[in-house]
């Protein structure tokens, strides 16, 4: 365990709060209980939510370290707060889908669950004014969101994460439809997994049934959100130790 001091708020997002720390290259990162869907219209919370979240996030974490992909997760130091390190977020999301579901299924009125010949690799604008339209590869260089180089190791590294993710969730019965991720970039150059990776983020379905486990739950009111992730956690858990 590092020792640090943690220091004033510099940041509240609609899932997680940012504490500086009296190390200038380190964060806080605390995970709250509250949830959101569709741009903030919709807004709940329970109790243990961001303790879940952050459980979760850690174990993953974990995991892609064991690959030598390098990200801001340090330690994690309470049940809902990690220690991270300090990066400047490129303002992507990034989506990968294995199959077809959400927007993507709205967007094209194709049936959810089909399997895409290809892990779809998307970009989205980090925007919640403009509510995180898509972009493609040449706008975001064009902008000056990312360059040509860093958006390559970017891509690069996403689907080695997918395949991490899918191989861990595949041993937990649970079929990774899609999730998001983010990436910042060290003062070195060096671009790194930032964010979180959790239920919020994703979409895990039972690999027998189809349930659904994750934020959809919640979005759509399919059922008890806080037992979708637990089970996440539990099996996730059964499968890490
Ligand atoms: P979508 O189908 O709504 O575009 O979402 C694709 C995946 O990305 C899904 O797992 C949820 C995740 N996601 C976020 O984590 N944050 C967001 O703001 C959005 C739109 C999607
Ligand atoms: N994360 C977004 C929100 O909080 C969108 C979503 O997950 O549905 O509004």
């Amino acid at each position: 365990m590092s020792t640090f001091e943690i220091e004033h708020q510099i940041y509240e997002g609609k899932a997680k709060k940012i504490f500086a720390t009296n190390d200038d290259f380190k964060v806080v990162m605390e995970f709250k209980n509250d949830l959101t869907a569709f741009n903030a219209l919709k807004k709940g919370q329970f109790e243990g939510k961001g303790e879940l979240n952050c459980e979760i996030s850690t174990l993953i974490f974990k995991e892609i370290a064991k690959h030598k992909i390098s990200l801001h997760w340090i330690e994690t130091f309470e049940k809902n707060k990690m220690l991270v390190q300090k990066t400047e977020i490129i303002p992507l999301e990034v989506v990968v889908r294995n199959r077809i579901a959400g927007s993507l299924a709205k967007k094209f009125k194709m049936p959810e669950g089909e399997v895409l010949k290809l892990a779809l690799l998307e970009f989205y604008y980090k925007n919640d004014e403009l509510q995180d339209p898509f972009v493609s590869d040449d706008q975001i260089i064009a902008f000056g969101w990312s360059t040509a180089a860093d958006l390559a190791i970017v891509k690069k590294i996403t689907l080695q994460i997918n395949e991490i993710l899918k191989d861990i969730f595949k041993k937990c019965g649970l079929s990774l439809v899609d999730f998001k991720i983010e990436f910042g970039k060290l003062p070195s150059g060096e671009i790194i997994l930032a964010d979180e990776i959790s239920p919020d983020s994703m979409r895990l379905w039972d690999s027998v049934t189809n349930e659904k486990m994750d934020k959809d739950r919640f979005r759509f009111d399919l059922g008890d959100v806080k037992t979708g992730y637990q089970t996440i956690l539990n099996k996730l858990k059964e499968v890490l130790s």
